[in-house]
């Protein structure tokens, strides 16, 4: 019996040392010291022994037992830590492994462009405005001087909104014009105003159905077109340079009295003519002139005691230009190819 149970407990010790999981011990404790286990059926044959020999075997039973039992405990915790050991492991984070770095987006070239010409405003103590891109026909065209039966009202060149031609989506920033001398009331006024426009245009290289136009007007005190002259000219040479040369050419707008328009000499041919300005040598920026009288009146302003000027720059030829872009559909496009490049 002796050998029996020194055999067990080897036995024991041994299936406990390559037990992988507590699952395994589990199963071991049942078999050794359950009910059925092998201890337990050595332990039955006790009453066959003389009664000297019982108390003997008896001890070496309960202590085989316990070196069990105990050797169940150390491998009990041993694997409890392993586990814990694996676990840690396994869901370990480095933090010195780089992050997948998120791909960043940036500005549109036309907004780099508007905000280059917004800084230079600021600079000058314009005010940004922005208004509505559909408008009432009255601020679009009638307060801008542009009475009814005007050729420009056509159905044919804009998109009105109402049957009765009195809402459209405006087709300039003009309106904005209006809209600032009635928020404002009191010269100095000087605001800029960009936003987008419509016009019923085929798309192509130069036209778009909808662009962007950034109005500017400046309402005060003796306002002349020197004025207008210096801050045009400011503008282009902070956008394109000292060197750069600019033309003011006579023109037409029904709500600017005198009105021209501003070109600007080509970054390509620098005046000589090149596929680039259409062999013209120059490159048309903006429309301009002095706020029309009628206007002014229009809006509660005393033209005999104010005068203002007004501009119209069109944002997409100038971002063109600004980063030699050749055809205007680049822009709206948003090939990612395209706009990576700014
Ligand atoms: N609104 C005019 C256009 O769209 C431009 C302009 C603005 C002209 C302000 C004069 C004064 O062509």
């Amino acid at each position: 019996m002796k050998e029996q149970l020194e055999k067990i407990k080897s036995q024991a010790f041994e299936a406990l040392e390559q037990a992988k999981a507590s699952a395994d011990l589990e199963e071991l404790r049942v078999r050794l010291l359950g009910k059925k286990g092998e201890l337990t059926a050595v332990l039955k044959m006790m009453g066959k022994l003389s009664p000297e020999d019982r108390p003997v075997m008896g001890q070496l039973a309960n202590s085989v037992r316990a070196a069990i039992e105990e050797k169940l405990e150390t491998r009990k915790a041993e694997l409890a830590a392993a586990a814990l050991e694996a676990k840690l492991a396994a869901e370990a984070l480095d933090v010195t492994v780089p992050g997948t770095s998120r791909p960043l987006g940036h500005k549109h070239p036309m907004y780099i462009a508007l905000d280059e010409a917004k800084e230079i405003f600021i600079g000058m103590g314009f005010q940004i405005l922005e208004g509505p891109e559909v408008e009432l026909a009255e601020y679009n065209f009638t307060k801008l001087n542009t009475e009814e039966g005007h050729p420009a009202r056509d159905w044919s060149d804009t998109f009105y909104i109402k049957e009765d031609s009195s809402i459209l989506l405006r087709t300039q920033t003009s309106p904005m014009q209006i809209r600032a001398m009635e928020a404002i009331k009191h010269p100095p006024i000087r605001i800029l105003a960009p936003g987008r426009v419509y016009r019923k245009d085929e798309v192509d290289a130069t036209h778009s159905p909808m662009f962007h136009q950034i109005e500017g007007l400046v309402i005060d005190k003796g306002i002349t077109m020197a004025d207008l002259k210096g801050t045009l000219e400011t503008l282009v040479k902070s956008l394109y340079g000292e060197d750069s040369v600019v033309r003011f050419r006579p023109h037409h707008f029904p709500f600017t009295e005198p009105s021209c328009e501003v070109d600007v000499q080509c970054f390509k041919c620098h005046g000589a003519g090149c596929p680039t300005c259409k062999g013209e040598g120059w490159i048309e920026l903006l429309g301009a002139g002095m706020v029309h009288p009628k206007v002014l009146e229009g809006c509660g302003i005393d033209p005999r005691v104010y005068s203002g000027f007004a501009f119209g720059i069109g944002l997409e030829r100038m971002a063109m230009r600004r980063f030699q872009i050749s055809d205007l559909r680049l822009i709206f496009e948003n090939d990612v190819r395209f706009l990576r490049q700014f």
